[in-house]
């Protein structure tokens, strides 16, 4: 389906949000990392600065980083108006305040625009999107999915969700998604039914607490393993 640029809310985060979400360790990176919808983040860019090896894989990247970038522009007050007027939802000890928060996503926006061009060439920026990802199976060792799965358990149903999990578990022998809480901040209703399906599978499937919480309670990933 094509995508619709007008539904999507262009904000990414950085490495160092990335590595609190998932719980990294630098031998979690040794080998060859997916993270699906990464979007606008920064975290592919400052990953491979660093020399690991990090394709992101996103339906957005369809667009040019000026229409990304003008995308952004068009929400970003919104948003942080939004943020504004839900004070008790957000936790703001990693992000000081909304216009810290403002400030942060417009680095991480340029970080990714600086990127964007070169990285698309050599393959690390691809175009696809969840339930079904246009890799042979066993390319990565790691994938990762950051403020898509469960989030969006409003948008997207049960069967989206165990299909794509299934999906990235076809990719990679580990998949860590965070976060787990819905927008409404809402414990999603897909978890618990999702876990119990892939356990039935055969994997190895946990909750884990990460150093990483915007939204209120959300500081929790769901690891599995094959
Ligand atoms: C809120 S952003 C999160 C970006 C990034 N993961 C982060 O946490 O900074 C959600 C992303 O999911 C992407 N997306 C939407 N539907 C998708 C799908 N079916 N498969 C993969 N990515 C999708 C959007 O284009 C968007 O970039």
């Amino acid at each position: 389906m094509a995508m619709i640029l007008e539904k999507v809310v262009p904000f990414g985060r950085s490495w160092d949000e990335y590595v609190k979400m998932f719980n990294l360790a630098p031998t979690d990176l040794n080998g060859k990392v997916i993270g699906i919808g990464d979007g606008p983040a920064s975290f592919n860019a400052e990953a491979t600065q660093q020399g690991y090896d990090v394709v992101s894989v996103d339906p957005i990247y369809t667009f040019s980083g000026p229409e990304i970038q003008a995308r952004f522009n068009a929400v970003v007050d919104d948003i942080i108006n939004q943020v504004k007027a839900t004070p008790d939802d957000w936790v703001w000890t990693y992000h000081q305040s909304p216009e810290a928060l403002r400030t942060n996503r417009i680095q991480v926006l340029h970080r990714f625009l600086q990127d964007y061009d070169s990285g698309k060439a050599v393959g690390r920026y691809q175009i696809g999107e969840l339930p079904t990802l246009p890799f042979p199976s066993g390319s990565f060792s790691l994938a990762l999915c950051s403020h898509l799965l469960f989030l969006y358990s409003d948008q997207l149903s049960y069967e989206f969700h165990l299909r794509s999990i299934q999906e990235m578990l076809r990719l990679a022998p580990e998949v860590r998604i965070f976060p787990l809480l819905t927008l409404m901040l809402k414990p999603s209703p897909y978890l618990a039914p999702v876990m119990q399906a892939l356990s039935s599978s055969g994997y190895v499937v946990a909750i884990e607490t990460v150093a990483y919480e915007l939204q209120k309670g959300g500081n929790q990933m769901l690891v599995i393993r094959t």
